[in-house]
């Protein structure tokens, strides 16, 4: 067929057309040509795709009405040389059945096209703010949030900037302040850029605000002969994390508040010497993990550690007792708190405020004061206690015994008691053996990773909440 003409419509339907076209940026001949193709393939059986050919690549396919995808990405595309893999990001994520509609800065239409990104989102891309046809289409606050999730690729530095002291003078900016959805945020940007303070400031601020982070990676920049840190995280990796940020959205833990102490403490002798212990941090660390995955928002109060912050966690680093059970307080309310942290029993009394220096006799008397007990006096607060208190034990010899005593001691809702004695590698190790400690009684757990731990501890936490956000 060489032409199409299509009379006696009536205006109400000549107008839907135009704007469903105006919608699409499709003029209203290939509008009606869509529908067209879309109606016979829901009639015809398809013929095998030619290998290489639009339909085997995943172009022109019929558009997918809304209610047969899952849920709907927002993805705000920044100006970076990185935006070329966004196209290939639009094609992961709608081959994973997720809708994809499109913010694109001024800056990233110099890279990539909106009529390639509409092309493959099956959907207008959207870019400016003062848009009179969009704003009566669908405008600014609706992009927002008509979505599960709104993810930034690539995350500029500039972009990031502007997010972190929440400026709106574009769409993309505006629509990252107006959402009450997740983000997640792609960085890309060269190595210095993004090891200047300003940009980990920035940075830092969005992730205590609750943003999540994928990447970057090292490698070779676009720039000749430069190379680092600095390089979006690849498509698929971004799609990844895209689903679990998804799956937390929904997830067990989604809409709670869960604190999190991890790593030991340091408690200064002098300015260069402190009474630490062995913990490494994992476990906590992993319960924090955990938690965020389970769609909690997580801060975490880590002591000195040399594990990665989890993704997705607001992380805050202390290195004393004192200093955490301030960092605790400040987290406040939450609904749970895990305090998986070994922290210093004793502090010096007084720490040297130089260095101490030796004095010949041989000896040094160190003077030590108890350190305040952060999960018992989380647990006895008559205000602002959280719903769950869970303690750990860590013991050498009667490992039930002493928890079961440390339950009734600390006031707390749970414990879970390890041997940590220096046969069971648990101290440091990647392994841990728990046991369950209830007021109704006691549970022994097999043999499991740190990480299988934390996920068994999460299953717990959200079956004894009932699993809903409040
Ligand atoms: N804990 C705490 N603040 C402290 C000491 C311990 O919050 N100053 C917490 C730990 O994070 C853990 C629990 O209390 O959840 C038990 O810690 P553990 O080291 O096993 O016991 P202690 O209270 O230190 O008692 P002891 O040294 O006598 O075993």
């Amino acid at each position: 067929m060489a032409s199409l003409t299509v009379r006696q419509l009536d205006e109400k339907l000549k107008q839907q057309l135009r704007l469903r076209a105006a919608r699409n940026g499709r003029s209203v001949e290939d509008e009606v040509r869509t529908i067209l193709r879309g109606a016979a393939a829901e009639t015809a059986e398809p013929a095998p795709a030619a290998p290489g050919s639009d339909r085997e690549r995943g172009l022109g396919r019929p558009e997918q009405p809304l209610e047969q995808v899952s849920k709907r990405v927002l993805l705000v595309i920044g100006g970076g040389i990185a935006a070329y893999k966004s196209l290939d990001l639009i094609r992961r994520l709608r081959e994973r059945n997720l809708a994809v509609r499109v913010v694109m800065t001024k800056a990233a239409a110099e890279f990539v096209t909106p009529l390639s990104v509409g092309a493959l989102a099956s959907e207008r891309a959207f870019t400016e703010l003062f848009d009179p046809q969009s704003e009566f289409d669908v405008g600014h606050i609706r992009i927002a949030r008509e979505c599960a999730l709104v993810v930034v690729a690539p995350a500029t530095a500039d972009l990031i900037a502007k997010m972190a002291n929440g400026h709106a003078d574009d769409l993309a900016s505006a629509v990252l302040l107006a959402t009450d959805k997740k983000i997640l945020l792609a960085p890309a940007m060269n190595p210095h850029m993004w090891s200047n303070a300003a940009t980990r400031r920035n940075l830092a601020q969005l992730v205590a605000d609750g943003v999540a982070v994928v990447g970057p990676n090292a490698g070779e920049m676009a720039e000749r002969n430069e190379s680092g840190v600095g390089r979006m995280a690849e498509p698929l990796e971004i799609a990844a994390a895209i689903e679990t940020q998804l799956a937390g959205a929904s997830g067990a833990l989604a809409g709670r508040r869960v604190i999190v102490t991890s790593g030991p403490t340091h408690e200064p002798i002098d300015p260069v010497r402190y009474i630490a212990n062995r913990s490494s941090g994992k476990q906590g660390h992993a319960i924090a993990a955990a938690a965020a995955a389970a769609g909690a928002q997580v801060t975490l109060v880590s002591g000195p550690v040399n594990v990665p912050d989890p993704r997705g966690v607001s992380t805050i680093k202390v290195e004393s007792a004192r200093d955490m059970l301030q960092a605790v307080e400040a987290a406040l309310p939450a609904d749970v708190a895990v305090f998986a942290a070994a922290v210093a029993d004793w502090r010096v009394v007084e720490a040297g405020q130089q260095k101490i220096k030796k004095s010949g006799s041989g000896a040094l008397r160190l003077s030590l004061t108890e350190n305040p007990d952060i999960l018992a006096s989380i647990a006895h607060r008559k205000s602002k206690r959280p719903e769950l208190v869970i303690g750990f034990a860590a013991e050498t010899e009667k490992v039930v015994e002493h928890a079961k005593a440390k339950l009734a001691r600390k006031g707390c809702d749970w414990i879970l008691a390890n041997d940590v004695s220096a046969d069971s590698g648990v101290m440091g190790g990647d392994r841990n053996t728990v046991h369950l400690i209830t007021p109704s009684g006691v549970e022994s757990w097999p043999t499991q990773t740190k990480d299988e731990v934390a996920s068994a501890l999460i299953a717990r936490i959200a079956a004894a909440l009932g699993g809903e956000s409040k």
